[in-house]
């Protein structure tokens, strides 16, 4: 289906990006899209206006505008599951009727949201006490879509948290809850178990563990344990009343769950105007992606960008790498939005893909990452497209530029990335160091960058709610599109079970009470060790 592309890409494989910026002033504005003030540019790549309009006439001859109408109408795209994907109802809970299974959803997703703002609010507020009074510290249980979401947001808008402090508790490691619950008062923390299955063993081990932790420290595990979950029977079996459930339905998947009642936590430590802000930020870039049309619609732009340098120059990964100490957490979180969602061998009529599946998503925090992988970025062989983000404006006073410096690092890198430094140059500054000979050409070439590494720069205001409900929409449409063009269901995540049934097969032969006769070699021999030790 890439052939066309494939073939612009043979003839313009080694061109210069620098020369696309002399071919043409303005550049720069004419390869970068807005919504608002959120800017997305995508000139230092090699996307010309060729290779643009036969990316845009790939979406249109795979259908994305109809797929994507689908999925807001609440057609059962999720087909193998045989369900709607409808996050996006979740951020706009008073819009026009929305019918599924011949029921309106919006009055239930108005009713959970007005139920989640007086919860939080009366938390915030001391109204909703524990045993020991004023709720201090929330701990969300929850892993994958129930933790990355609100972990990843609660540390984003640090700097609009004036609820209790929130925690988060996701990896079966008894190291993990043990740590985070040490320091705190049983009687005045409040613990969500956040789990749409309510069967997840990481979640409900760590659940339990709470529990007791709380009974024995004198808390009221009654009144303070709260659920997030699609499964109401299994949160009553635990013994959660049910005016400390929040439902939401199978039609939003875990990955997409944080704008509804997974984003409790958020709600708590920001408080329901912020939580508000966030889903409109959502909700505005959901309007734009609906109505904006080929180059000016950015998560169009952004999937066929991410498409053009994976599925054509055949690039395997992406660095996320916002200049943003509070997005630490993002590319954790993209990692699940993108690689649970694309990371499929088959195609939605179950044939083998004949292309590969989603990239690899990884990144870290700059500046931080300058000084670890970026080597790699600059001189490795292999060429990793970079997805630079920073605010214009940071949130702290900047008496020592810190803000400043932030944005020239990272601006320096996706220059540097495209610009390189030749051979000549590198040459001139061994010369001027005194070097001649064959140890000026040695050390010249160390000192080579082959620029012409492709980047995109996500630039908006600053890091506030609103943004960051516009930034995690755009990623989200972005994997749809992807997954469209490529003809895969983004929406289930059977990868995810062999795993899983295999970890609960082993867990009793590690207790010792069964011996392993059906284990190949090396899974044997581990299991001995353990069992000789532990
Ligand atoms: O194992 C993968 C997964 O199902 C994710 O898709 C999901 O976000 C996570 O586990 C947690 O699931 P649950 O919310 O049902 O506990």
């Amino acid at each position: 289906m890439f052939e066309t592309l494939k073939t612009q890409h043979a003839a313009i494989k080694d061109r210069k990006i620098l020369d696309l910026f002399d071919a043409q002033n303005d550049r720069a504005a004419d390869f970068s899209v807005a919504l608002g003030d959120l800017h997305l540019d995508y000139s230092k790549t090699q996307i010309d206006t060729d290779i643009r309009a036969a990316l845009l006439d790939l979406a249109n001859t795979r259908g994305v505008s109809a797929y994507r109408d689908a999925m807001f109408a609440g057609q059962p795209i999720n087909d193998t599951e045989g369900r709607a994907v409808l996050h996006t109802a979740l951020r706009d809970p008073d819009g026009a009727p929305l019918m599924v299974d011949g029921a309106d959803i919006r009055p239930d997703l108005r009713a959970t949201l007005d139920r989640m703002n007086d919860i939080a609010t009366r938390i915030r507020s001391g109204a909703f006490t524990g045993e020991g009074g004023t709720i201090t510290d929330v701990v969300n249980i929850g892993i994958g879509g129930s933790d990355l979401g609100p972990a990843m947001a609660t540390l984003a808008l640090a700097p609009y948290h004036d609820g209790p402090r929130c925690h988060f508790v996701s990896n079966v490691d008894g190291a993990d809850i043990n740590d985070k619950l040490q320091d705190l008062d049983p009687k005045t923390t409040l613990v969500i178990v956040a789990s749409k299955t309510f069967t997840t063993i990481e979640t409900m081990t760590n659940a339990q563990t709470a529990r007791d932790w709380m009974v024995q420290g004198g808390g009221d595990s009654g009144k303070q344990f709260l659920a997030l979950s699609t499964a109401e029977d299994k949160t009553a079996a635990f013994g959660i009343p049910a005016e400390q459930v929040f439902g939401f339905e199978d039609w939003v998947g875990g990955r997409y769950s944080m704008w509804g009642p997974i984003g409790l936590s958020l709600m708590i430590a920001v408080g329901p105007e912020n939580f508000a802000a966030f889903l409109a930020g959502g909700k505005a870039m959901d309007d734009h992606f609906c109505t904006a049309t080929g180059a000016d619609n950015m998560p169009l732009m952004l999937a066929l960008v991410g498409l053009w340098h994976h599925q054509i120059c055949g690039h395997p990964s992406r660095a996320v790498l916002p200049y943003d100490q509070r997005l630490s957490r993002l590319a954790a979180y993209f990692q699940q939005l993108e690689m649970e969602s694309n990371g499929k061998s088959v195609a939605m009529d179950g044939s083998s893909l004949d292309y590969v599946s989603g990239p690899i998503v990884w990144g870290e925090p700059g500046t931080n990452g300058q000084h670890a992988f970026y080597q790699l970025i600059h001189q490795g062989t292999g060429v990793v497209p970079c997805e630079f983000m920073v605010a214009a404006k940071g949130h702290e006073p900047d008496l020592h530029h810190h803000h400043q410096l932030l944005v020239a690092n990272c601006l320096a890198q996706s220059e540097a990335l495209m610009c390189g430094r030749s051979l000549d140059t590198a040459r001139d500054m061994m010369a001027a160091k005194g070097l001649s000979g064959d140890e000026l050409e040695r050390q010249a070439r160390h000192r080579v960058f082959a620029g012409n590494r492709p980047s995109t720069t996500l630039i908006y205001p600053q890091l506030t709610p609103h943004v960051l409900g516009q930034i995690i929409a755009l990623y989200e449409h972005r994997v749809f599109v992807e997954g469209a063009i490529l003809g895969l269901n983004s929406y289930d995540q059977w990868g995810v079970e062999l795993g899983k049934e295999l970890a609960s097969s082993l867990a009793p032969l590690i207790k010792g009470d069964v011996s392993a006769t059906d284990k190949d070699g090396s899974t044997a021999a581990l299991l001995d060790y353990v069992l000789k030790r532990a």
